[in-house]
């Protein structure tokens, strides 16, 4: 293998996540320039914004599941390939069905990557780390969704920018699929198929501070954990793999159901229901972005020095404050300005809370939890679940927003009590501990889940 730099395997490991942020963010800003071009009605809006969330679930199902069997790395290739056909298609789709069409093969990628990159990251990374290398994952998500919002606004005035907003994609795409071409194959999968020599000179190489033995050891416990399960749909449902499918669910779950896309998707209108006009919206709306990135930032510098567990309850207690400030606050002032500010502060601190917690820790434990042998099916099943979460909250938010106000928000709240009580009777702790010690403590059924 060639002596390729530690940096750059977890920076194009990860940029996946880049363009599952900017193909879901960039819609909110293009569907108001192509609903004119394109003459359509709103359930024709609703069908062409939610294409790529139906898209990744069918995409989460099928490329990760397959990463398990073809190797991470032919995966991500694929994706990156679909990243680009699908974002250039929708950049010259001359009517609805095909922009529909190409948005629905272009979410396929999107839920593909959703899954494969945390799990290719954590399997990269050694265990000390494992946390802030796949928080990369939530930046890149964070700032594709910034960088949506940005071209939108550039954009928004030029006759038919629309295309260009969603054709910008298929850059990184390209970026993406030559980066890939250089990176090594998981050593974990790579043991997980008896290619040990091929798996010790990789591991060697990334672990370029270890030395011979500490390399041979870490191998040696991966072989240690893959000797004892097969793989297969049958497997994730046995007794001692069942509490990890159910986490995996759980988290994904409760991570769309505390209600975050209804921010990063609605913001605009959740402003502009308050009173602000549409640029201020606009502008509030970025400065959500903006706040969303730096805050995954912070994420990435805490996230190997408390536990996912303290992390999760802190974030969906923050949350829940937040969530019911937002909806109380219309029985308080009737005042637009006031309105308009407390919305934006309430809806900061709930970012800032998602963003530290929720937002990077689901995905990561999404490549932590599982089984070797099962790791990309139980990541794509989760992912499965995250994606169907995503798109029933993203399908009914606007009629019931614009029916029930920000009382709306109450709901989100109570969902963000539930979590609490989730993570704290059926979530395991992983930090600092090896993907072959979670394993092996599940196995011995010692867990103390
Ligand atoms: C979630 C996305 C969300 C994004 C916001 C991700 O972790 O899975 O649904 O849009 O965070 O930053």
């Amino acid at each position: 293998m060639k002596n390729i730099n530690n940096g750059l395997v977890y920076f194009f490991g990860a940029l996946g996540g880049l363009l599952f942020g900017y193909d879901t963010g960039v819609i909110s800003g293009a569907i108001l320039f192509i609903k004119t071009d394109m003459s359509l009605s709103s359930l024709e809006q609703g069908i062409v914004v939610s294409a790529i969330l139906l898209g990744a679930l069918i995409g989460a199902a099928i490329i990760s599941p397959l990463s398990d069997k073809y190797g991470r790395k032919k995966m991500v290739l694929t994706a990156a390939l679909i990243f680009a056909v699908g974002s250039l298609s929708s950049a010259f789709s001359g009517n609805a069905i095909i922009l529909i069409v190409s948005r629905i093969l272009l979410g396929s990628a999107v839920g593909g990557a959703s899954a494969l990159v945390p799990l290719y990251l954590a399997e990269m990374a050694p265990a000390k780390h494992r946390g802030t290398l796949a928080t990369l994952n939530q930046l890149m998500i964070t700032t594709g969704i910034l960088s949506a919002y940005i071209v939108d606004l550039i954009f928004a005035n030029f006759s038919g920018g629309w295309r260009i907003m969603l054709g910008f994609a298929a850059l990184p795409a390209i970026i993406l699929f030559l980066g890939t071409l250089f990176l090594p194959e998981s050593p974990r999968w790579l043991l997980s198929k008896g290619k040990e020599n091929k798996a010790f000179e990789i591991l060697k190489n990334l672990r370029k501070r270890d030395n011979t033995s500490k390399v041979e050891q870490e191998i040696a416990e991966i072989k240690e954990s893959n000797a004892k399960e097969s793989s297969g749909f049958k497997d994730l449902m046995q007794k001692w793999i069942r509490p990890t499918l159910i986490i995996g669910i759980g988290l994904a779950v409760f991570q769309q159901l505390i209600g975050i896309n209804t921010v990063i998707y609605y913001a605009p209108t959740i402003f502009t229901d308050v009173g602000l006009g549409n640029s201020s919206a606009i502008l509030s709306t970025l400065g959500i972005g903006i706040l969303n990135v730096l805050i995954t930032i912070l994420a990435l510098f805490i996230m190997d020095k408390f536990d996912r567990k303290k992390m999760l309850i802190m974030g969906s207690s923050g949350m829940v404050v937040s969530l019911l400030c937002l909806s109380f606050m219309s029985n308080i002032s009737s005042e637009v300005e006031i309105l308009g500010y407390a919305t934006l502060a309430f809806l900061c601190v709930y970012i800032f809370f998602f963003a530290l917690t929720w937002g990077p820790i689901v995905w990561i434990m999404m490549g932590e939890i599982f089984p070797l042998k099962v790791r990309g099916l139980g990541a794509g099943v989760s992912s499965v679940a995250n994606w169907t979460t995503n798109l029933i909250v993203a399908l009914i938010f606007p009629s019931f927003f614009e029916k029930f106000g920000t009382n709306l928000f109450i709901f989100f709240a109570v969902m963000a009590i539930l979590s609490i009580f989730f993570v704290k009777y059926k979530v395991f702790e992983t930090r600092g501990r090896t993907l072959e010690e979670i394993e092996m403590t599940l196995y011995n059924k010692k867990s103390k889940i």
